[in-house]
């Protein structure tokens, strides 16, 4: 199994805010779907809520929380990382889609980071943590200027740990 964490990040880092997105990027958003349409997600349980508690179309969800009675319709409700990709670890690829807690956790065991770096600092509460870029060769990247439908340019970069 290929452990993948997906996810976008501003120039400070932050990637939410009262449990929230903060910016609007249509592309961006259709770059998650691309990614991650027909296979698993795991995320923690506070980036579920923020999704309004049902599951986006067509993905097999997992749920990470310490509470032992938490049901989640339409997802998998697991009570630590380990036992996240231990359900998954049949998949062939799995995505970690934050948040900040999870991405953190997971941050020494993900093999490809698919980043969206927006090019622009934000107030938030959510930040996804520092990686040692020495350990992963950037393999890809993709710039996207603003338009008419995306107020902040982005870069899509990927980054592949070294063997
Ligand atoms: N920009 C992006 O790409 C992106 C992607 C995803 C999320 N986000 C943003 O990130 C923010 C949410 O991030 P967050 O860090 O606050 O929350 P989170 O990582 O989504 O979830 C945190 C929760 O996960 C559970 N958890 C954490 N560590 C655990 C462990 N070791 N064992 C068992 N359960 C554990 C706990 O759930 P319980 O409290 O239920 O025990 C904890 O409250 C939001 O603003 C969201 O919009 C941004």
């Amino acid at each position: 199994m290929i452990l993948k964490a997906i996810v976008a990040y501003a120039e400070n880092r932050v990637i939410g805010k009262n449990n929230d997105l903060i910016w609007h990027l249509p592309d961006d958003l259709k770059h998650f779907k691309s990614h991650t349409a027909g296979k698993t997600i795991i995320m923690g349980r506070k980036t579920w809520d923020s999704l309004g508690g049902r599951p986006l179309p067509n993905r097999r969800h997992i749920v990470i929380t310490r509470k032992k009675d938490f049901v989640a319709k339409g997802a998998e409700v697991t009570h630590s990382l380990e036992e996240a990709i231990q359900i998954a670890k049949a998949e062939e690829e799995v995505y970690i889609v934050g948040g900040a807690q999870i991405y953190a956790l997971s941050m020494p065991m993900i093999d490809v980071l698919e980043i969206t770096e927006v090019h622009a600092a934000f107030d938030g509460d959510a930040y996804f943590p520092t990686f040692n870029t020495a350990n992963f060769e950037l393999i890809s990247q993709h710039y996207h200027p603003t338009d008419e439908n995306h107020q902040f340019s982005f870069t899509f970069k990927t980054w592949v740990r070294k063997a």
